[in-house]
């Protein structure tokens, strides 16, 4: 089964490794999860060791004690990817090699963008390399993008899709709104199931969820 899911986009700070986390947090639900940091900063690994101090435990989320590196992803990730359901990604906010490898290693990429014309235009370079790997055949990943920390009731929220068609990429229907719940869950070490399971985000990671697994099913 196709089942490596990296989450890119080159600008910082667009909800990465949030949505990589909560994302996991969903499918671990039915399935066993690799979650792998592949950014140095290690986000994901230092929401893992207030988890693990705070012994919160899911043995269906397996989690990277190390951020990997590009070598890592090259020689074992593929092999790895076998032991699980699936296997997400969080990647670094650049385009370096370690983007471009777990682009070639993965077979979804999902691309968060916030809305804002800054966010948007930055997009365009993550997009551009993403099409320019398809192009030369280095990469054979689907692409689909995502509105992540959208505020709720601003105009920007509202066109914020209209002005993402211009990329022609696919855009997931569900839209993640930035919210407090979701920014306390991360501090806490939890996913925003194990946080606030009745939460409006909770919802939208469910959605999300959900929307993924048909357009995995239908490609
Ligand atoms: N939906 C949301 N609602 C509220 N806060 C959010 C949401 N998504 C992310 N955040 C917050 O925004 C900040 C940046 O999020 P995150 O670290 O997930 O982004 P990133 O793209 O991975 O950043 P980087 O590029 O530095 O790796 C964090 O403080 C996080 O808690
Ligand atoms: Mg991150």
């Amino acid at each position: 089964m196709s089942n490596i899911i990296s989450i890119s986009n080159i600008k910082g700070g667009v909800g990465k490794s949030t949505i990589a986390i909560n994302l996991a947090g969903y499918l671990s639900r039915t399935g066993k999860i690799f979650l792998v940091d592949a950014d140095p900063q290690g986000t994901i690994c230092d929401w893992n060791s207030i988890r693990k101090k705070d012994n919160v435990v899911n043995n269906n989320l397996i989690i990277t004690d190390e951020p990997y590196s590009d070598n890592d992803l090259k020689s074992s990730l593929k092999s790895e990817a076998l032991n699980y359901d699936y296997v997400i990604i969080d990647c670094p906010p650049e385009d370096d090699l370690i983007m471009r490898t777990a682009l070639a290693v993965s077979d979804f990429t999902i691309l968060p963008v916030t809305p804002g014309p800054f966010d948007i235009r930055s997009a365009h370079k993550t997009v551009q390399t993403i099409k320019e790997g398809l192009q030369s055949k280095a990469i054979k990943i689907k692409p689909r993008i995502l509105i992540s920390k959208k505020i709720v009731g601003t105009v920007l929220g509202r066109e914020a899709r209209e002005a993402l068609e211009i990329f022609k990429i696919p855009i997931f229907k569900i839209e993640i709104c930035q919210r407090i719940a979701m920014s306390e869950s991360g501090i806490t070490g939890m996913t925003i199931f194990e946080y606030e399971p009745s939460s409006k985000s909770a919802d939208e990671f469910n959605k999300l969820g959900k929307e993924f697994k048909k357009w995995q099913k239908h490609t």
